[in-house]
C-alpha cells in the first residue's frame, strides 16, 4: 500500500478511502444523542464518478467521527444515489413506522435518484435508525420530467403543520418549494427564481429557522426568528467555483421573501461548498456542515487514499451587527462546534498586547509534537491616522512549515484596503501550485468588530487549522473564510510569527495559540 500523501484531518471528517462530496442526510438522533451524516461517496475511486453511494458516519460530540458501512446504493447499475436529506417522522406521517420504532429514530431519507435520463425524488426509510434503509415500494415521490431536478431538503414547518421541500430545477436557477403531509404526495407551493449569484446552475438549496441573538431593534419588537434560504452555485463562485450564498427573509409554509434583493456570501474561501442544515436538533438549533473542496480542483488535492474532508459543524445565529450605528444589519454569524476535551492539549501560548513597530516580530516555535491541530485567536487595533495612503500597510502572521521552512501561510489585515487576506500559495506541492483553479490568495470583508475612537478600530480573529484545512472566523463569526492548503510533509505548522509592515499601525492583544493532537 502506498503511504498516505498528507496527513487527514484531526476533526475535519475524511472517509478512510474513497471519494467524498456533498454531506447529505445530516440529523440528531435524540435517543442515542448521536449525531448522523451521509455523504455522496464513491467507494471505488477517488475521484467523482457512478455510481455514488451514501457512505455514513456518525460522532457524540461533532468532534471525533466513526465511518460506518454505505447506508443507501443505487437501484440500478446506471442510477446513482445523489444529494438529499434525512428527517425524522416522530409522528409517523408516513406510516412507515410501527409502534416498536423509537419516536426519535423514525428516519426518512428523500434523495435524488439519478439516472442518465432523469433526476427523480425517491424516499427511503430506516428500521434501525439510520444505519440501513428500505427504498418506498411506489418511487418516486416526486418525478419533475428533468435531467436536472434535484437535492430535496425537507424541514418541518411548525406553523402550518406541513413539511416543506425545497429542490432545485437547477439549469432553470428555480428553487422548488412543496409541501406534504406524509412525506409521499408533494405539492408545488412556489418557486424562487433567479435569485443572487446564478453561476452555471443552482444545487443543494435549504430553508432554516434561524434565531436572533443579541439586542435588536427586531426583538425588542418581538420578532425571535428570521428565515433563511441557503444555495450553492458550480460553477460561477465569485471566488472562483462553487460556492454558498444565503439570503434572509420571511417564509409562510409557501413562499419564501427575501427582505432584500442582495445575496450575501456565507463564506468567503474557496472550500465550503453544498452547506446543509441537521433535521431534529435539541432546541431546533441551526448547525451546519458543508464539503470542504470546490468542484475546480476537488478531483487533484494530493490526498491518498481519499479525497474529500468536510468543515467543521458551525451553530448558526442572527445578530445584528454594529448595533450602534447606521450600518447595523442582520447577518449570519457562524460558530465554530469543537470539543477540546476530546483532544490532547500539547502547547499554549499567550502574550500580552504588544504594539508592533515595523521591524519588529513576534516569533513562536511550536514544538514538534504539535502536530495536530492549532487553534490562534488575536485582537488588533489599526490606528488609521498612522497608515500612509500608499503603502502595502499590513499586519500579517506567517504560519511555517515544519520540514520545508520556505512553505508557510499567510493571514493578516491590510489597512489600505481594509480588508483580510489568506495567502495558501508558498507551498512546494507542485501539484497545486499548477493547478490554475487554486487560487493562492483571498481576501474576505470585514467591518470593525468595534471603535475605540474615531481613528482606532479593534478586530478579532480566530483561526483553526487542521493539517490540510484552515477556517478563519472574523469578528465572532460575522465573515468566515474557509480554505485547504496543501503543504509537503503533512502539513505541519513549525513556527509562527507576526509581523507589521509599518509603524504604529497595529497593536496586537490577547494573543493566544493552542495545540492539540488525537
Ligand atoms: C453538488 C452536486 C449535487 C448532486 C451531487 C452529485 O455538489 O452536484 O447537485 O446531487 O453533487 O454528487
Amino acid at each position: 500500500a502506498s503511504a498516505e500523501s498528507v496527513s487527514r484531518p484531526l476533526v475535519h471528517y475524511t472517509p478512510k478511502a474513497g471519494w467524498m462530496n456533498d454531506p447529505n442526510g445530516l440529523f440528531y438522533d435524540r435517543s442515542e444523542s448521536t449525531w448522523h451524516i451521509y455523504y455522496q461517496y464513491n467507494p471505488n475511486d477517488t475521484v467523482w464518478g457512478s455510481p455514488l453511494y451514501w457512505g455514513h458516519a456518525s460522532s457524540k460530540d461533532l468532534t471525533t467521527w466513526t465511518e460506518h458501512a454505505d447506508a443507501l446504493s443505487p437501484s440500478s447499475n446506471d442510477s446513482s444515489v445523489f444529494s438529499g436529506c434525512v428527517v425524522v417522522d416522530r409522528n409517523n406521517t408516513s406510516g412507515f413506522f410501527n409502534d416498536s420504532i423509537n419516536p426519535e429514530q423514525r428516519v426518512v431519507a428523500l434523495y435524488t435518484e439519478h439516472s442518465p435520463v432523469s433526476q427523480r425524488q425517491f424516499a427511503a426509510y430506516s428500521l434501525n435508525g439510520g444505519y440501513t434503509f428500505e427504498k418506498y415500494e411506489h418511487n418516486p415521490v416526486l418525478d419533475g420530467n428533468s435531467t436536472q431536478f434535484r437535492d430535496p431538503k425537507v424541514i418541518w414547518h411548525e406553523e402550518t403543520e406541513k413539511w416543506v421541500m425545497t429542490a432545485t430545477r437547477s439549469h432553470e436557477y428555480v428553487v422548488q418549494i412543496f409541501s406534504s403531509s406524509d412525506l409521499k404526495s408533494w405539492e408545488l407551493e412556489s418557486n424562487f427564481t433567479r435569485h443572487g449569484f446564478l453561476g452555471y446552475q443552482y444545487e443543494c438549496p435549504g430553508l432554516a429557522k434561524v434565531p436572533i441573538v443579541g439586542n435588536s431593534s427586531l426583538v425588542s419588537s418581538g420578532v425571535t426568528h428570521k428565515w433563511v434560504m441557503f444555495l450553492s452555485i458550480n460553477p460561477g463562485s465569485p471566488m472562483g467555483g462553487s460556492f454558498t450564498q444565503y439570503f434572509v427573509g420571511d417564509f409562510d409554509g409557501k413562499v419564501f421573501t427575501p427582505d432584500t434583493a442582495e445575496t450575501r456570501l456565507l463564506d468567503y474561501g474557496k472550500d465550503y461548498y453544498a452547506l446543509q442544515t441537521f433535521s431534529a436538533t435539541e432546541n431546533d438549533d441551526v448547525l451546519g456542515l458543508a464539503w470542504a473542496s470546490n468542484w475546480d480542483y476537488a478531483a487533484y488535492v494530493p490526498t491518498y487514499p481519499w479525497r474529500g474532508s468536510m468543515s467543521l459543524v458551525r451553530n448558526f445565529s442572527l445578530r445584528e451587527y454594529q448595533p450602534n450605528s447606521e450600518a447595523a444589519q442582520l447577518n449570519l454569524f457562524s460558530e465554530p462546534i469543537i470539543n477540546y476535551d476530546a483532544l490532547r492539549l500539547n502547547q499554549s501560548i499567550q502574550t500580552n498586547a504588544t504594539n508592533i513597530k515595523k521591524n519588529d516580530q513576534l516569533f513562536f516555535n511550536l514544538s514538534s509534537s504539535a502536530h495536530g491541530l492549532l487553534d490562534l485567536s488575536f485582537e488588533w487595533t489599526v490606528n488609521k491616522s498612522n497608515v500612509g495612503k500608499k503603502d502595502f500597510s499590513a499586519l500579517t502572521v506567517k504560519l511555517i512549515g515544519a520540514t520545508d521552512k520556505e512553505e508557510y501561510l499567510e493571514l493578516g489585515y491590510e489597512a489600505n484596503a481594509q480588508a483580510f487576506f489568506f495567502n495558501r500559495g508558498n507551498s512546494n506541492v507542485n501539484s497545486m501550485k499548477e493547478n490554475s483553479f487554486y487560487s493562492d490568495k483571498m481576501s474576505a470583508n470585514v467591518e470593525p468588530y468595534e471603535l475605540l475612537s474615531e481613528n482606532e478600530a479593534v478586530f478579532k480573529v480566530h483561526a483553526i487549522l487542521d493539517r490540510n484545512i484552515a477556517e478563519i472566523y472574523l469578528n465572532d463569526g460575522v465573515s468566515v473564510t474557509t480554505n485547504t492548503f496543501f503543504l509537503t510533509d503533512g502539513n505541519f505548522i513549525g513556527a509562527l510569527e507576526v509581523r507589521s509592515s509599518v509603524d504604529d499601525v497595529y497593536t496586537v492583544s490577547n494573543f493566544n495559540v493552542k495545540t492539540t493532537s488525537g
